[in-house]
């Protein structure tokens, strides 16, 4: 851990819909002080150009410079590491971060890491996040899902992940897009044990 900041909290984005949450998350740890290391798919940067008026800069210097640049983050707070930089923390126990988010998942990913593939930077991180029983979560958007996605996810959580999928509910009356972004953000914010304000816990006004 970089002294100042929270302990680092991975976030992989992978190729499912919905980029948008990984990206929400991703903001809102960087307001919550936490050091926050970014890992983007190949697929996940089709899917954003794909789905959203943007494109992210592939290089991860520069994409940690956009990022850093948009959601304010301090200098060293923000890292992006490339698909196959086997020298990353994330890559080794030893350096491995606190948590580990994979939002979107896609089913593919899901996949790798059920079965510990480890074929890039993101799968090597969640298997080391595995065997170092660190906190993972993993957000699936896959509909409707098939015998080979609920055996992956049913492993997952036999060996400790936590599944989460985006599904978004609607009792708190979202008004926006935003807001179903948020509805997912939260309930990650709450498996990580960090303070939300973006959707009340039930019981709470
Ligand atoms: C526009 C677009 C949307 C996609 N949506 C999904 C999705 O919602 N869920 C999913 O599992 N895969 C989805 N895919 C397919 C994955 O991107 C694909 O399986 C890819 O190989 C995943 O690679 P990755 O896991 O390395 O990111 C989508 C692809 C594109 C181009």
């Amino acid at each position: 851990m970089t002294e100042g900041f929270n302990a680092p909290i991975s976030v992989a984005l992978t190729g499912a819909s919905g980029a948008q949450y990984g990206l929400r998350l991703i903001e809102m740890l960087v307001a919550a002080k936490h050091e926050v290391w970014v890992m983007v798919s190949k697929a996940a940067h089709m899917v954003i150009a794909t789905e959203t008026d943007e494109a992210l800069p592939a290089r991860p210097e520069r994409l940690a410079e956009v990022l850093e640049k948009r959601y304010g983050a301090t200098p060293g707070q923000l890292r992006c590491f490339a698909r196959e930089d086997w020298m990353a923390p994330v890559a080794s126990g030893s350096g491995a971060a606190a948590a580990m988010v994979i939002c979107p998942c896609s089913t593919g990913t899901l996949s790798a890491v059920a079965t510990g593939a480890s074929n890039n930077l993101i799968e090597r991180a969640a298997d080391v996040a595995l065997k170092e029983r660190r906190k993972l979560v993993l957000v699936p958007r896959e509909t409707p899902l098939s015998a080979i996605h609920l055996e992956h996810m049913l492993s997952l959580t036999r060996m400790g992940a936590v599944i989460l999928p985006a599904a978004p509910g609607f009792y708190h009356q979202p008004k926006c897009v935003e807001d179903m972004v948020d509805f997912i953000v939260a309930r990650i914010l709450n498996q990580l044990g960090i303070e939300q304000q973006l959707v009340p816990r039930w019981g709470d006004d």
